[in-house]
């Protein structure tokens, strides 16, 4: 299955960086060729093998393998049966950083239970075979939200493995808002685990009990996207309500507000106080009213858009762009947005450099993207 469609974008006018002389400017605004290389019912998220093909998740609850080369793909089975409903499903899919010598793989999903849904984190083991076709077994789930809710909203529940070799978990507040306040639960927090799930030695709220040992940082909505940039610092884009998508730089311990603050309001309209009216909370490096809608995060370490080096490049929905943030210190600033005419859902670098990013929807397709 494949679409052999490829398009050479022009980029929009910069907003935000007037200042830079126009030659400079065009540099940066690196034209690139997108390829269609698959096309997915409902894509997720996706993630590289060591030998260049690439696992898809569909939030149905299908993992594909897509070879590039050849543009097609197969079926990895044992993908527990996922609560498909609202923004749930099978959600990310990361692999073990020594992956080349274990075949563990991790999968994030939206898993039912009493009281509703919640993120459930398991790994498991894959064998690949013939015609891009494989399979998980000795799957065990590793951790959980420590509560579930109906409505089927806002888990999020990216995974990364940092630097340190932990295991980051973004996950979100299931639409239920105060608890991402309290440390007595895992909702709206950034957790950091061992690749065995348990959490990670020196976390900041350690001393205080179990859940509290596993939490990062706290007063987070729905944490879509996580990467590293290389100074090792950790970067979020989280979605607000109605207006207020924000891009953190995420800090042990912090906690950055939501719902207590935010630059956004309710759906109802009701207005909620801004970041600046409580200072004591982590504020946004960059925010977004009207919103963007971010869903997936690099921050770009590559050569081959040399010019984005070191920028936060963001997948939007409602947006249906990819938007580059120029980060400087620990400032950030919107440099240009890409309009890619449908609601982008996951990106990731390759090797290389290329930026792959995958589409949102019934006939998601999975785009390379490459200088021009
Ligand atoms: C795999 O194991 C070999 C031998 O122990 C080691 O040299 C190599 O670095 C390992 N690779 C990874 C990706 O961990
Ligand atoms: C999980 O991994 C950590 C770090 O390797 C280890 O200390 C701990 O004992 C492991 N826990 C379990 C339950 O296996
Ligand atoms: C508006 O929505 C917020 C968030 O759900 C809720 O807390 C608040 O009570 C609502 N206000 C009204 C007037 O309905």
């Amino acid at each position: 299955m494949h679409l052999g469609l490829s398009a050479t974008y022009v980029l929009s006018l910069v907003t935000g960086a007037l200042a830079i002389p126009s030659q400079q400017l065009v540099a940066r605004q690196q034209p690139f060729t997108s390829t269609a290389i698959t096309t997915h019912a409902e894509p997720w998220a996706f993630a590289f093998l060591p030998d260049n093909r690439i696992l898809v998740t569909e939030r149905r609850g299908n993992l594909r393998l897509v070879d590039p080369a050849t543009k097609s793909m197969g079926a990895i089975t044992g993908v527990p049966s996922v609560a498909y409903s609202g923004q749930g499903g099978l959600h990310d899919v990361a692999l073990h950083p020594q992956y080349a010598n274990n075949s563990v793989v991790y999968i994030s999903y939206a898993e039912s239970g009493t009281g509703g849904a919640g993120c459930a984190l398991a790994r498991a083991k894959l064998t690949l075979s013939a015609n891009n076709a494989g399979a998980l077994s000795g799957l065990e789930v590793i951790w959980r939200h420590s509560q579930r809710a109906s409505g089927g909203l806002q888990y999020a529940c990216r995974l990364l493995f940092g630097p340190d070799g932990a295991l980051w978990v973004s996950a979100g507040e299931i639409n239920q808002m105060t608890p991402a306040q309290s440390l007595t639960n895992n909702l709206g927090k950034i957790v950091r685990l061992y690749d065995n799930g348990t959490a990670f030695a020196g976390n900041p709220f350690a001393s205080q009990g179990a859940i509290q040992s596993q939490i990062w940082s706290l007063g987070h909505r729905n944490p879509l996207g996580i990467d590293w940039d290389a100074q090792g610092r950790l970067w979020e884009v989280e979605m607000g309500p109605m207006g207020g998508d924000e891009l953190n730089l995420i800090e042990s311990g912090k906690n950055y507000g939501w719902p207590l603050v935010c630059e956004g309001k309710h759906y109802n309209g009701t207005t909620i106080p801004k970041h600046s009216t409580r200072p004591d909370f982590g504020a946004p490096k960059a925010f977004w009213v009207p919103v963007i809608s971010p869903a997936g995060l690099i921050i770009y370490k590559g050569d081959l858009f040399s010019s984005w080096k070191g920028n936060a490049i963001i997948t939007g929905l409602s947006s249906q762009s990819i938007v580059r943030v120029a980060i400087t210190g620990d400032t950030a600033k919107e440099a240009q947005r890409i309009s890619m005419g449908k609601r982008m859902r996951g990106i990731r670098e390759d090797k290389e450099g290329a930026i792959w990013v995958i589409e949102d929807g019934a006939n998601g397709r999975l785009l390379k993207l490459t200088p021009t």
